[in-house]
């Protein structure tokens, strides 16, 4: 959603996920949406030696230096508190908490090249409301996106005096595969239970991306922009 957004908006997108199939050709249909483009390079953002030949992959395309980081990848997990695996703490702690410190960090270099004073590079951090209210069995879910939201904070502090910006974005439902059997299950109580009664739409995520990578985002520094219709606020059931 957020690709096809900077996409159509003539952005050069480099996409990264394990599956070099679907990679490919996610990034040929994305192209078509075009102005912008959509380049390919397949990773396991588990694996620390993926994330430099991903870093290096990218030096190699983009020299210049990069405008925006968007961490995204990203995964979940549900469980009573009697079965909660010590798997599920593992995979999600390092997935969306501390491979995203190191994926930015590999990344700095390039990021760093084109921050200006006037114009910071961006650094966009995917978490999620289930960091700022409750889920039900998300524990480590749950965990994982509020430390990712705080992290992106300090890194702010961090990477604020090498203009570059950090900030997390925090959806509430969209439709995805991370959303699918819940969706099924309990489509329509999500719905009537959000203020504006409906799940996301790609365009309101790509929307709030592309703002925060815009000159109208450039002052936005350390915070989360909640984009749920209202429902981490106030549910309305
Ligand atoms: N959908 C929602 O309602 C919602 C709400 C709040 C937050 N979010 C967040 O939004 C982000 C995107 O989620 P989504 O809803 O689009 O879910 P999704 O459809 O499951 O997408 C997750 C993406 O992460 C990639 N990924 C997973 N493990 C990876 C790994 N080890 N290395 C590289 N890539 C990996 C997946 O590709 P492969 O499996 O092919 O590697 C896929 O492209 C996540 O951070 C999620 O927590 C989603």
């Amino acid at each position: 959603m957020i690709a096809t957004g900077f996409v159509e908006n003539g952005a050069r997108v480099y996409i990264s996920s394990r599956s070099a199939d679907v990679c490919n050709k996610v990034a040929e249909e994305l192209t078509e949406h075009g102005p912008g483009v959509c380049i390919s390079l397949p990773a396991d953002l588990q694996n620390m030696s993926d994330i430099e030949k991903l870093a290096e992959a990218i030096s190699k395309r983009e020299p210049g230096g990069l405008d925006v980081l968007i961490n995204n990848a990203g995964a979940s997990w549900g469980a009573s508190i009697d079965e909660y695996p010590e798997s599920a703490f593992n995979k999600l702690m390092n997935l969306n908490v501390i491979n995203v410190f190191f994926l930015t960090q590999k990344l700095m270099p390039l990021l760093q090249k084109k921050g200006t004073f006037d114009c910071p590079s961006r650094i966009i951090n995917i978490g999620s409301i289930a960091g700022i209210v409750t889920h039900n069995n998300m524990f480590a879910y749950t965990a994982s996106k509020a430390s990712l939201h705080h992290m992106s904070k300090t890194m702010a502090i961090a990477l604020g005096p090498r203009h570059i910006t950090v900030n997390s974005v925090a959806p509430g439902v969209f439709p995805s595969s991370m959303t699918k059997e819940l969706l099924k299950r309990d489509g329509e109580n999500i719905v009537q239970g959000n203020l504006m009664n409906r799940i996301g739409r790609p365009n309101d995520i790509a929307g709030a991306c592309i703002y925060l990578a815009s000159r109208a985002g450039s002052y936005v520094n350390g915070d989360v922009l909640v984009v749920d219709g209202g429902s981490s606020i106030a549910p309305k059931l």
